[in-house]
């Protein structure tokens, strides 16, 4: 794909440094090792190599999503890449899906739904503060252009419940301090066989959500897990794990709900 005015772009350098900015006729890009006149990339194939004034060779790509999150601005701490991938398999989403998350925050899950119910599918995604939502906005802006049609973005405590819009669904992710307070919404909510994702940092809170689901009935907690991911990295004369990681992040657990005119129990 060729690089076209208001694109985001990534530039890597020779040390594997990523910069990523938009392209605008006119302005130019400059770092430790000079300058690259945006014009230049306008035009470029995906994969391209530029010069920079003072000789540093560049690859010009547009950001992967996993990219782009990592770089985006943040209002609230974002879910990494590895456990957004994993929630995407966890949580079964699927074309067309109809999904509720909780909360925006900065939107890194909000943009995986997004791409993985593709457009015949809803994103409904509830965060009670004002200034993050603002900051989610910005992003999911800047990663498709728009704000698409298909994402509603409600302004609202979770905990006090859903509107009364937001049922029949088929998929509801948690990333908030207290899922368990979330139970009772998603089992009215969501629809036979519907799952339900909580991502915690700590596994005291998932210990207290699944106790919680437990006496609540009507799920089948199929699972906890959580993702460790090692990068390695290949050098001239050896290939090895990098010395740094991210150790941990959180814990995902996952439910499903029974059907709705079926089981009052948990298993
Ligand atoms: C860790 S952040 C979510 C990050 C997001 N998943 C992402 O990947 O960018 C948790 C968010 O939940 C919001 N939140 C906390 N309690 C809430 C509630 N009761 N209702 C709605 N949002 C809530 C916080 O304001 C915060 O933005």
């Amino acid at each position: 794909m060729k690089i076209v005015e208001g694109d985001i772009v990534q530039l890597v350098d020779t040390k594997g440094r990523r910069y990523q900015f938009r392209v605008r006729r006119g302005a130019q890009f400059s770092f430790h090792k000079g300058v690259v006149p945006h014009d230049e990339l306008i035009g470029l194939e995906e994969g391209s190599v530029v010069i920079s004034s003072h000789g540093e060779r560049l690859l010009v790509f547009k950001p992967t999503l996993a990219e782009f999150v990592l770089k985006m601005q943040r209002g609230a701490q974002i879910i990494y890449p590895k456990d957004l991938a994993a929630i995407l398999m966890l949580a079964d989403v699927f074309p067309g899906a109809r999904v509720l998350e909780a909360g925006t925050g900065s939107a890194a899950l909000t943009l995986a739904l997004l791409r993985a119910v593709g457009e015949h599918g809803v994103v409904i995604s509830y965060e009670v503060r004002k200034e993050f939502l603002e900051v989610a906005k910005r992003n999911v802006e800047a990663f498709f252009g728009n704000i698409p049609e298909n994402l509603i973005l409600r302004e609202r405590n979770i905990y006090e419940g859903l509107v009364e819009d937001d049922k029949n669904l088929d998929r509801m992710i948690l990333d908030l301090p207290e899922p368990w307070r979330v139970v009772k919404h998603a089992k009215a909510s969501l629809r036979s066989g519907g799952i339900l994702v909580a991502y915690n940092p700590s596994i005291l809170q998932i210990f207290k959500l699944s106790k919680r689901i437990k006496k609540t009935g009507g799920f089948f907690i199929t699972g906890v897990h959580e993702v460790v991911v090692r990068a390695w990295e290949i050098g001239q004369r050896s290939i090895r794990p990098e010395h740094r990681m991210v150790a941990h992040t959180g814990f995902i657990l996952t439910a499903r709900r029974l059907s709705v005119a079926g089981t009052e129990r948990s298993y």
